[in-house]
């Protein structure tokens, strides 16, 4: 364990000797805590130009990150907050945070704590969790030894997530930490002991007073892992999901009508985001299957001889994105339209079959779809998630040949990203007429003609058309 800190870049490694020499001249003890620690000890890679160095002292974090920073070449600048006690300076592009060990009560209805100065054990006592509570010391004469008062280097070794204190507090203190507790059990494949499962079920409700901004990070840490149902199904056995993100719980459940049940759609929708995973780090393109059933609930019927039905879903589901996004204050920019694109396009290529796998239909597919065609394969793929064999089957073929088509059809007309070769200009200055709605239906024509297949993809066989369609309406080229 002596060595932890050796496994850090040397650049870190010496602004931590400063930092220490910094702390023994204020006499103000400082260690490294929290995430830093935990993953050291894990072995578990960090990108320490993305996560932070945190330092806790016994005094002022504040005075120990200026006198820090002055001993570092080029000084950097340091910023702090004085309410929180806390301070900041990124140096060699690594974010180091500052704050002064605290004894800290949260008051009931908001997250500003009362704070106290305490001892390190005190500010160990009221962090998340044990494996975020460890800390390794930078005073001179011991830098480096590790301080684990409360047993997280065991529940590291027996992958638990448990609280340093009665939960009940620990979560009441900060109720985001309940998402935390499910973040960690995703990232790290770690167990959240019964006690601290039980607290959060029994607390759930305070994370309303988290703001969205905060919930969306954990959340979204969440969809990033390797396999994001395991949390996905800890935040509804939590209660947690019906509070936040309630259109995923409408998801849930089986109705059953004349014998004929459907699949559990939050089940289905969890398992299409894990295949999912396995193909694409991509959050959005993820966010995409999270979606992309999220309308069935609105849209099922049970129709007599065709048994259950979710017409539409795609389209209503599209429509709900925007806001689903914005309450989550997820970007409400091209990001959030991609994400709807691929929600309103999700059956199309899975519903060609095999006869209506023309040319046509994929150009059609391919100009809707544009550079987002591999990830809406992606989706499409990853959407297969039947028992049944012979329809997993028979979609993987279709789905086969519709890639196939799908690289045929681009490589001779080139559609994706595809404009039109005739502009709304060209129509008005070859007929002499002025933008109108006769503009728009020939250059709708035209395009439709071409993704039909009825005019090849040309300038040349496309002004021909062009003159045609003018002519049926009556029109005559000015020169
Ligand atoms: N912490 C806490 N309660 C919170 C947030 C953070 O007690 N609601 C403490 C934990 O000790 C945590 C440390 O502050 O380890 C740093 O928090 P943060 O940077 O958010 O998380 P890390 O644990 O560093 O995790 P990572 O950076 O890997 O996401």
């Amino acid at each position: 364990m002596e060595d932890l800190l050796n496994k850090i870049p040397n650049k870190v490694q010496e602004v931590l000797g400063h930092i220490g020499k910094a702390a023994s001249e204020l006499n103000a003890p400082a260690y490294v805590v929290g995430g830093l620690v935990r993953d050291l000890i894990l072995n578990r890679k960090r990108k320490l130009d993305e996560a932070d160095v945190d330092v806790v002292c016994v005094g002022s974090g504040i005075d120990l990150a200026k006198k820090a920073g002055k001993m570092l070449k080029p000084g950097p600048k340091v910023s702090w907050f004085k309410n929180f006690g806390t301070a900041h300076f990124n140096y060699n592009k690594v974010d180091y945070e500052f704050v002064g060990a605290r004894k800290e009560s949260y008051q009931r209805n908001s997250r500003k704590p009362i704070v106290e100065d305490g001892t390190l054990e005190d500010d160990q006592l009221r962090r998340d969790f044990t494996i975020n509570a460890l800390a390794i010391s930078l005073q001179e004469e011991d830098f480096g030894r590790l301080l684990d008062p409360f047993n997280g280097l065991e529940d590291l070794d027996k992958k638990i997530i448990r609280t340093p204190l009665n939960p009940d507090i620990t979560f009441s203190d900060d109720p985001l930490r309940m998402m935390r507790a499910i973040r960690f059990a995703s990232q790290l494949d770690f167990h959240i002991e019964e006690k601290a499962f039980k607290a959060i079920q029994k607390n759930k409700e305070r994370i309303k007073i988290v703001s969205a901004e905060r919930i969306i990070l954990e959340l979204n840490k969440i969809i990033e892992v390797d396999q994001p149902s395991r949390g996905f199904k800890l935040l509804k056995d939590s209660g947690l999901l019906q509070i936040i993100f309630p259109e995923m719980i409408r998801l849930c459940g089986v109705d059953v009508k004349n014998g004929i049940g459907h699949k559990d759609n939050f089940y289905h929708t969890i398992e299409v985001l894990d295949n999912l995973c396995k193909n694409t780090d991509d959050l959005w393109l993820r966010w995409a299957a999270i979606l992309h059933d999220i309308a069935k609930p609105n849209t099922k019927r049970f129709e007599e001889g065709a048994g259950w039905t979710f017409h539409g879903h795609e389209v209503v589901g599209a429509r709900m994105v925007p806001k689903i996004f914005r309450r989550f204050k997820l970007p409400m920019d091209d990001r959030m339209k991609y994400v709807q694109k691929l929600v309103n396009l999700h059956l199309r290529p899975i519903s060609l079959t095999k006869e209506n796998v023309t040319d046509s239909a994929i150009r059609r597919l391919l100009f809707d779809a544009g550079d987002d065609i591999d990830d809406l394969m992606l989706l499409c793929q990853a959407d297969i998630t039947s028992k049944n064999e012979k329809k997993v089957k028979r979609f993987l073929e279709n789905y086969e040949i519709v890639k196939a088509k799908l690289i045929e059809v681009e490589e001779s007309d080139k559609i994706r990203n595809w404009q039109p070769p005739i502009t709304g200009e060209l129509i008005m200055e070859t007929f002499g007429i002025s933008p109108s709605r006769t503009v728009g239906i020939i250059k709708n024509a035209i395009r439709e003609g071409i993704l039909d297949g009825e005019i090849v993809n040309e300038y040349e066989k496309a002004f021909q058309f062009m003159l045609a369609k003018g002519a049926e309406m009556g029109l005559e080229p000015v020169k």
